[in-house]
């Protein structure tokens, strides 16, 4: 089969484009370029042979497909790391959920599925809310505050913390040490810093040794204690015990916080919208759909062949990488009406912030409930939700959000 004619001209400038937004400073939004794609180059393969798909209707079959699945795409920041951490690193990254195919994926999704089903998400809700209230409290007596530390990481922490079981006492610590280890993976991260973040991914991998081997002794009620809990089958060696649990608190531990700070920030851009839920609070949880859909952390979902296959029309050879450029497709006027307008009331269909297939997102029923709790409290609980100063993007497109939204609440 032919590939899809994109001539030469244009395949360059399209790739000069998207490799922009990658690459450029936080202020600059992505959605120009998308609306670019979308006109121009919808699909097309970059120099290097990498296929990029934009349009929904190519991405959301691609993120389902089997022969796309985990590879390559993902370890090519770690081989900028010194040899000696290559190792301990990437023998744990192999066993993750987020890297492994099936059957090494199924094993291990399995064994924790049930802790993020909505029936369990839901027992969570009171202590949610009652966290998002006093973080909200707390904010409030500092006119200005930044959302983001005071609220939106606290609240993601607090969750993550509970379902996990991780001691009061030691949550910053392991948030720190999270989100250095994160760091690992993000393209934008200086070569000088690697070999800290891969010396934090290190101290997260014993952290979460030393916990197992207490709940191991004395369970609780908690996910931890459930892990290593004798399985009547197949049960999880050592390392793929500690890489589920420091995977499960590093796949978390940025993106709720930034779907949290993304949504209100997009709330304070349009006091109507946000009027339209004080008016019927009713409306939050298909408020919360539209708001991941218009500006999702994750934007970028890269996969690799694994076996000779045709996407979109182009044929891959193994080992070639298809990037499915989720934020795109959210903003995709083939699907969603006035993609680019905000709409809370918004009635058509699951977007792809969550990604989708066999990999798609574990905490796409938690992430959501913290961003409903909050709302539900800002609305019925402060007479005004206002910015506090202007917001600043973080930098890097790999995870998109703030580094600071400030924030006014009035009671
Ligand atoms: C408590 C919060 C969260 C947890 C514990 C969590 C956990 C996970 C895990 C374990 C995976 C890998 C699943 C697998 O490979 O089988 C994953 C994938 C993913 N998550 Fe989350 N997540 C959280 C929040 C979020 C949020 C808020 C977003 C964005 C709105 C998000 C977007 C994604 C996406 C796009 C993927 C990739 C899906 C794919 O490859 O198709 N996650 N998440």
């Amino acid at each position: 089969m032919t590939a899809p004619h994109v001539p030469a001209d244009l395949r360059e400038h399209a790739e000069e484009r998207f490799f922009g937004i990658i690459n450029n400073p936080p202020d600059i939004e992505p959605h120009d370029t998308y609306r670019w794609l979308h006109a121009n180059a919808p699909a097309f393969v970059t120099g290097s042979g990498m296929l990029i798909l934009t349009r929904f209707a190519d991405v959301e079959p691609a993120l389902r497909r089997r022969e796309l699945g985990r590879g390559k795409e993902s370890v090519l920041n770690l081989t900028s790391l010194p040899p000696e951490l290559i190792e301990p690193v990437m023998t744990r990254w192999k066993r993750t959920m987020v890297y492994a195919n099936p059957p090494l994926h199924t094993r291990i999704r399995r064994r924790v599925a049930y802790a993020f089903g909505p029936h369990f998400v839901e027992t969570l809700r009171d202590r949610v809310r009652a966290r998002a209230r006093e973080l909200l409290d707390g904010l409030a007596d500092t006119p200005g505050g930044n959302f983001m530390d005071l609220v939106a990481y606290p609240l993601g922490t607090t969750v993550l913390g509970d379902l996990l079981g991780v001691p009061h006492a030691d949550r910053d610590r392991i948030m720190a040490l999270a989100l250095d280890a994160m760091k690992i993976f993000d393209p934008q991260t200086a070569a000088a810093e690697l070999p800290a973040c891969a010396r934090a991914e290190i101290e997260q991998a014993e952290y979460f040794g030393a916990l197992l081997a207490e709940r191991r002794r004395e369970p609780r009620d908690d996910l931890l204690s459930r892990l290593v809990a004798p399985a009547d089958d197949d049960p999880l060696d050592e390392i793929e015990l500690v890489a589920t649990a420091a995977n499960l608190m590093n796949a978390g531990i940025d993106t709720a916080p930034n779907l949290l700070g993304n949504a209100l920030y997009a709330l304070l851009e349009e006091p109507g919208q946000l009027a339209l839920l004080r008016e019927d609070p009713g409306r939050i949880p298909r408020a919360v759909d539209e708001l991941a859909r218009f500006d999702p952390p994750l934007n970028l979902n890269p996969r690799t062949a694994l076996e000779p296959c045709t996407v979109a029309g182009f044929d891959l050879e193994p080992d070639q990488i298809v990037v499915s450029v989720q934020g795109a497709a959210n903003r995709d006027p083939r699907r969603f009406s006035d993609p680019d307008r905000l709409n809370v009331l918004r009635d058509e269909g699951p977007s792809l912030a969550f990604g989708g297939g066999i990999h798609s997102c574990l905490g796409a029923h938690v992430g959501p409930l913290e961003v409903r709790e909050l709302l539900a409290e800002l609305v019925t609980g402060f007479r005004a939700v206002e910015p506090g100063g202007p917001a600043r993007r973080r930098p890097g497109h790999n995870l998109r959000g703030f580094a600071d939204v400030p924030l006014t609440l009035r009671r």
